[in-house]
């Protein structure tokens, strides 16, 4: 990833303590480099709609009068669920610069790795938005993707604002990430380093998806069918995972067993292990992705 550490904005230690956003008051984890006018105090008012930044709350509620994304984000709404009250915003870091810059400054107050700031254009923003009873939108979190993507990474960075978190909406964020994949005939992985967060979302988004990838293809296959053939291929093709990753997902399960004559390992379907996995995950009741309300094609 591309750090802003060469950008003459960049100064040296933020005192922020706090972001004031959408009329909550959210303790920041880590330093970003906020302009410097910015970073000397320790209250940051930002702007919910454009996520433009302000020293006080007089000036951001002058700005929020003319805001430019006060009814609807930028880019395009590739995603509505009107059941489940989201949507989300597809946002071009070339077309809408200032706004992906500003998202990634407020990234950074969450997040410990060096990560891009300023040089947005080569990504793809997907912006996680709830929509209110009024059918306003509220920003949620959002993933950034490489537009070019000569390695396998289909998400760079992801965020779900502290006062969303665990609610099910990084692991939101990170199906429509394998949801993009798939519609690109693709497998993708996140790119490294995880955070913490990052790798404990990630574990269990693979363990749900490969439990719901290997029922799905035991169902389907003729019972009395005898020995079951399944490989990680198979469950790369369903699940747009990578091997390693599905690997990762299978180990979580149960799922590996080694042939002690020969040393290779096996695909092991414990079905009622499975069905706890899916089940306690379903109980949750998060926001579920319906496939069919993606409205997207990629760009290349
Ligand atoms: N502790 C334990 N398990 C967790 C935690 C946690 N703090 N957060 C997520 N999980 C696991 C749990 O199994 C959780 O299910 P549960 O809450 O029902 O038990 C599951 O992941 C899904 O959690 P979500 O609610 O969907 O995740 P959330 O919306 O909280 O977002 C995210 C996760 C995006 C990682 C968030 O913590 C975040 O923004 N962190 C700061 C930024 C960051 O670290 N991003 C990842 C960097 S790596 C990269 O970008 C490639
Ligand atoms: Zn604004």
């Amino acid at each position: 990833q591309v750090t802003g550490e060469d950008n003459p904005y960049v100064h040296m230690l933020s005192k922020i303590e706090c972001i004031h956003f959408s009329g909550y008051e959210i303790d920041t984890w880590y330093t970003a480099p906020y302009p410097e006018e910015y970073s000397s105090k320790s209250v940051l008012h930002i702007c919910e709609h454009c996520l433009k930044y302000f020293n006080s709350g007089y000036i951001l509620n002058r700005h929020s009068l003319k805001c430019p994304y006060s009814s609807q984000p930028p880019g395009n709404e590739i995603y509505r669920d009107t059941s489940g009250r989201v949507a989300v915003f597809e946002v071009d870091g070339r077309k809408n610069t200032i706004y992906c810059q500003n998202l990634c400054l407020l990234a950074k107050l969450f997040l410990n790795s060096k990560t891009l700031y300023y040089d947005v254009e080569p990504f793809m923003f997907y912006v996680l938005m709830e929509l209110d009873s009024l059918n306003n939108y509220h920003f949620v979190g959002y993933f950034s993707k490489e537009k070019l993507n000569t390695t396998k990474y289909n998400l760079s960075c992801i965020l779900t604002l502290p006062i969303y978190q665990r609610k099910g909406y990084g692991n939101f964020l990170i199906e429509f990430s394998y949801l993009l994949t798939r519609r690109e005939y693709e497998m993708g992985t996140p790119e490294k380093p995880l955070s913490d967060l990052g790798l404990l979302s990630y574990r269990n988004y693979w363990k749900i998806s490969v439990a719901r990838a290997l029922k799905s293809i035991v169902s389907k296959m003729p019972s009395g069918s005898g020995l079951l053939k399944i490989s990680i291929q198979d469950l790369c093709s369903y699940t747009g995972m990578i091997a390693n990753d599905v690997v990762c997902g299978l180990e979580e399960l149960d799922g590996l067993v080694r042939n002690p004559d020969t040393g290779r390992y096996g695909i092991h379907v414990n079905m009622p292990l499975l069905d706890t996995v899916i089940a306690k995950w379903n109980k949750k009741r998060y926001v579920k992705i319906i496939p069919e309300l993606l409205l997207w094609k990629s760009v290349i």
